[in-house]
């Protein structure tokens, strides 16, 4: 396929406080498609994702696990790789914050918006957890105490950098308007656009009571503040701000592929870091909705109280790698929050894989084993069917539709039941007007191509072989996935 241009996308940089759940699941598995079909579409795609590993609550998380803040961040992130590499995640690069490559990249973006005048040194005033070393707003207090630790907080001043975030209000609602595709879906756009007119204060970028982060240049007390050494990563790992080769290929990204509580963050404060830096704008940023538990955000509070049902691992061990990944897909309309529950997913599985995708795989193999000796025949006309099998990538959409006008074509339109087939196996439609074997380049009758769902790549199988046990000859995965009836009943009386 012809190369169409580059293609970079992005996750969010996830935290390793603790391990990931269904929700980063959700993302990755998102962004993992879009790269995917991408790739396919002949884009040179370049796929990152990572983690946020700096700031005081990870530093506080491993001095409760008696371990150094580094020795606690490689455990949890060789265990999201772990998860990445079993699902399948086809990224081609993994930034981690702590990696020099970004904390001396980091350091020159933050010199670049001081050189500009737009870093200055000022007070961060709030109300302060001295047993957590924390500030909290007033509507964070839970009855008026530290929400961490229940103890009394008091208004306390601290020295820090702040990035004058208020000078950027008029030039990113420029931005929306001249660039709407900027930010989308249209309903988070408009959300930003509310924000930015009740008024944008600057923003807090460093602090100087705990040192787990990177230092500010020419003031090592000071760590950067969470954001700017976040937000950095989808430039730091391209090596920019440098004129790097992969930073030159790829940036501006095309899409930043972010959950809707930090979209706020990626279309406000990152564009307006970047203007100040004198550095390209992604061309977009795409808020998803969230996996709801109970009603609820799917969180880590919920997944250390022993949820099993938001454990990737756990999911990916009861009904594997491309069940999961197909509910995620399919389930839930892009931007809206969904409920996710054990059912819903099994529920989707049966119908659609189980039943309808499984189902049709197996008449299909079975009939060209009946009637056709077992290999596909060559296409002797072309019907509005094989349209929609050969290019499915316009119908991804409609998918189901088309799933369901295979069937009725099978059960209506050929009229061929079992003894026709018999008295008049030489007919058109046994020839290979439904099977359409077009564009396979095997000269070898038989084997026939087929694209194979785990890794996109075109394969011929031996058509002879028996459907159960088909495994994709570049990927090794099988092609089909069946939860049997009983399966289901087991796990939903599990629940
Ligand atoms: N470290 C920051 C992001 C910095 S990006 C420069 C962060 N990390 S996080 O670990 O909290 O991950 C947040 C992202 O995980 C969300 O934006 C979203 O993509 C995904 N999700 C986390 N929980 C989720 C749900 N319950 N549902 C869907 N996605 C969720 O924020």
């Amino acid at each position: 396929m012809s190369n169409k241009g580059t293609y970079y996308i992005t996750t969010p940089i996830y935290y390793p406080s603790s391990n990931l759940h269904i929700g980063h699941t959700y993302c990755t598995v998102m962004a993992d498609a879009m790269a995917r079909f991408k790739r396919l579409q002949g884009y040179d795609v370049h796929f990152l994702t990572g983690t946020d590993e700096h700031g005081q609550k990870i530093q506080a998380k491993a001095q409760e696990a008696g371990v150094t803040p580094q020795e606690y961040v490689d455990e949890v992130v060789a265990g999201i790789k772990e998860l990445w590499k079993t699902m399948e995640i086809s990224y081609d690069d993994f930034i981690r914050t702590t990696e020099p490559r970004h904390m001396e990249r980091v350091q020159k973006i933050w010199k670049r918006m001081y050189d500009k005048g737009d870093i200055y040194k000022g007070a961060y005033e709030g109300l302060y957890c001295k047993e957590c070393e924390s500030f909290w707003t007033e509507s964070q207090l839970v009855n008026g105490c530290c929400p961490d630790c229940g103890r009394p907080v008091e208004h306390a001043s601290e020295e820090a950098y702040f990035f004058k975030l208020s000078n950027y209000a008029d030039k990113i609602l420029q931005l929306y308007d001249e660039h709407p595709e900027f930010l989308e879906p249209e309903t988070r756009r408009n959300e930003m656009r509310n924000f930015i007119n009740q008024g944008l204060e600057d923003l807090c970028v460093s602090r100087c009571t705990f040192d787990w982060g990177i230092p500010v240049p020419n003031d090592p007390k000071h760590v950067m503040y969470v954001w700017v050494d976040a937000l950095s990563n989808y430039v730091t790992a391209l090596g920019g701000p440098d004129d790097a080769e992969e930073y030159n290929k790829y940036w501006p990204a095309d899409v930043h592929l972010v959950g809707k509580e930090i979209v706020r963050f990626h279309s406000i404060i990152w564009p307006a870091m970047l203007m100040s830096a004198d550095l390209p704008l992604p061309k977009k940023v795409l808020g998803h909705g969230w996996l709801l538990l109970g009603g609820e955000k799917v969180s880590k509070s919920k997944a250390a109280k022993g949820m099993d049902v938001v454990d990737p691992v756990i999911l990916i061990d009861r009904y594997g790698i491309d069940a999961l990944k197909y509910f995620l897909l399919r389930e839930y309309t892009f931007g809206q929050d969904g409920n996710f529950t054990n059912e819903v997913m099994l529920k989707r599985i049966n119908f659609d894989l189980a039943n309808d995708l499984g189902n049709l795989l197996s008449r299909t193999v079975s009939m060209i084993e009946k009637y056709c000796g077992g290999v596909v025949p060559a296409a002797t006309t072309h019907d509005e069917i094989d349209e929609d099998l050969n290019y499915l990538n316009e119908y991804v959409e409609e998918l189901d539709d088309d799933l369901q006008d295979v069937e009725d074509y099978l059960d209506e339109e050929c009229e061929c039941d079992d003894e026709d087939w018999e008295e008049d196996d030489e007919d058109d439609w046994c020839d290979g007007d439904c099977l359409s074997c077009d564009g396979c380049d095997c000269e070898d009758d038989d084997y026939c191509e087929i694209v194979c769902p785990s890794c996109g790549e075109t394969v011929c199988f031996d058509s002879e072989l028996d459907p159960e046990n088909l495994l994709c000859p570049a990927c090794g995965e099988k092609f089909g996935c069946i939860v049997e009836e009983d399966d289901y009943k087991a796990i939903s009386e599990e629940e």
